[in-house]
């Protein structure tokens, strides 16, 4: 992230000092930057000039995060009614939505047939004959597309492995005709696109080409039976540097690596990015408060715990720590570590750190998608504030939570 530089040894985003942040909202804290965020979008946009490049709600669901990405021209791809309800909210257009998940309730689908989605990635035939009863019940026409699992391995972490053979999203490739096929005979239902989705945090393009390839081959035959397929989604899951020397591929990457393949392609490409949006656009900023040294096993202990940030405990997933304030010590190795009572509550492993001391603040690196969106309560721990930062201003876009507000809804 440009955006993020040390300016007399002091950490600043997006010109604010994340130091006068920590000071003035206090931690854990999230920080994003809107300038990065904007160039993300205008990167895809740029990369794909006539795709619908629908935000991945789930990586961040702040409204003011979806307004943001809308107002680069950006739709929405979710997975809940709730997601719906924070894209309508931020003025997303619902023609620029796109509705997938395994287990859409009967409540979720009417909120999204009611709303006039742009279409529903179905994932099942039942859930084809479940929206179609739905449908009827409103007198409505819903667009489908139907989201086909190409079996391909995207080479990431099997948590966020999508569209494998084993995985439960999507139908098969070799079933796809046949549901498709299905869904053209359910009158409620207008069959007019093609979804899929193989993964997230993909760093190598070869595993798109070859799912690419095999829905363009689907797409062709579907036309040439009669189908009216004008939408090709492709879903998200570009992956982002999390490690310095990590090397990513960009959205232009992507365009110039399946662009062959679309050449005879009519339908209108949809895109679903969510971490490549918004990822590096934010740091988690946590306060040290303890130093503990076993001799075997040194251990810096922070204000951020597994609730605030849980991809290190559940992926293993690596995150940079650099302190606010730079440090030209001695370097520790040490296991960053919370205030939460499991063993799994960890920010790093075995971390090379610049020695640090109590009271100094460090600042988590790429939580921008998938950080605060999975926090949680565990231990009673209010969730943290959230901030946007741009080109030199900043303000609350969401205030840290207190008991008050958790216990609220018990009775
Ligand atoms: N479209 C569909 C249908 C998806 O399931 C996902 C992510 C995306 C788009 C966006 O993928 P992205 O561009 O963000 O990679 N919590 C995990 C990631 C789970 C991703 C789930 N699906 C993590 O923290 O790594």
């Amino acid at each position: 992230n440009k955006y993020l530089e040390y300016r007399n040894g002091e950490l600043y985003l997006d010109g604010v000092s994340l130091k006068a942040l920590a000071e003035e909202f206090g931690t854990p804290l999230y920080v994003y930057s809107a300038s990065y965020i904007r160039d993300r979008v205008r990167a895809y946009r740029k990369a794909f000039p006539t795709a619908l490049i629908c935000y991945a709600v789930k990586a961040n669901f702040n409204p003011q995060i979806i307004k943001l990405v809308k107002e680069e021209g950006a739709g929405a791809d979710i997975v809940s009614g709730g997601e719906l309800y924070a894209s309508l909210q931020a003025g997303v257009d619902p023609k620029k939505i796109v509705y997938a998940g395994v287990g859409k309730t009967p409540k979720e689908i009417e909120y999204a047939i009611s709303s006039d989605i742009l279409m529903f990635n179905v994932e099942s035939r039942m859930e084809l004959e479940v929206l179609d009863q739905i449908a009827e019940r409103m007198g409505k026409k819903v667009r489908i597309a139907i989201r086909v699992n190409p079996d391909v391995d995207p080479k990431t972490h099997p948590y966020i492995s999508t569209g494998m053979k084993k995985s439960k999203f999507g139908v098969d490739i070799k079933q796809a005709k046949e549901e498709y096929e299905y869904a053209r005979n359910l009158k409620n239902l207008e069959v007019v696109g093609i979804h899929c989705h193989i993964g997230s945090q993909i760093l190598d393009v070869s595993p798109y080409i070859e799912a690419v390839e095999k829905i363009v081959e689907l797409y062709h035959y579907l036309i040439k039976s009669g189908f009216d397929i004008r939408y090709l989604d492709i879903g998200g899951g570009l992956g982002i540097k999390y490690k310095p020397e990590q090397s990513n591929p960009e959205p232009s990457d992507l365009a110039e690596a399946i662009s062959p393949i679309l050449k005879d392609v009519k339908a209108k490409l949809i895109l679903e990015p969510g971490r490549s949006i918004v990822g590096n656009s934010g740091v988690l900023i946590t306060r040290v408060e303890f130093l503990k040294d076993k001799g075997h096993k040194h251990f810096v202990i922070v204000d951020a715990g597994m609730n605030d940030l849980i991809r290190p405990a559940i992926y293993d997933a690596y995150h940079h720590i650099v302190p606010v304030e730079k440090r030209d010590g001695r370097y520790i190795k040490t296991d960053v570590v919370g205030p939460i009572c499991e063993t799994g509550d960890f920010l790093a492993l075995d971390r090379e750190l610049p020695e640090v001391g109590r009271g100094d603040y460090l600042a988590v690196l790429s939580t921008g998608a998938y950080g605060f969106a999975m926090s949680s309560h565990y231990n009673v721990r209010p969730r943290a504030c959230e901030l946007l930062v741009d080109e030199g201003k900043y303000r609350v876009i969401r205030k840290r939570e207190d008991y008050t507000y958790i216990l609220s809804l018990n009775s």
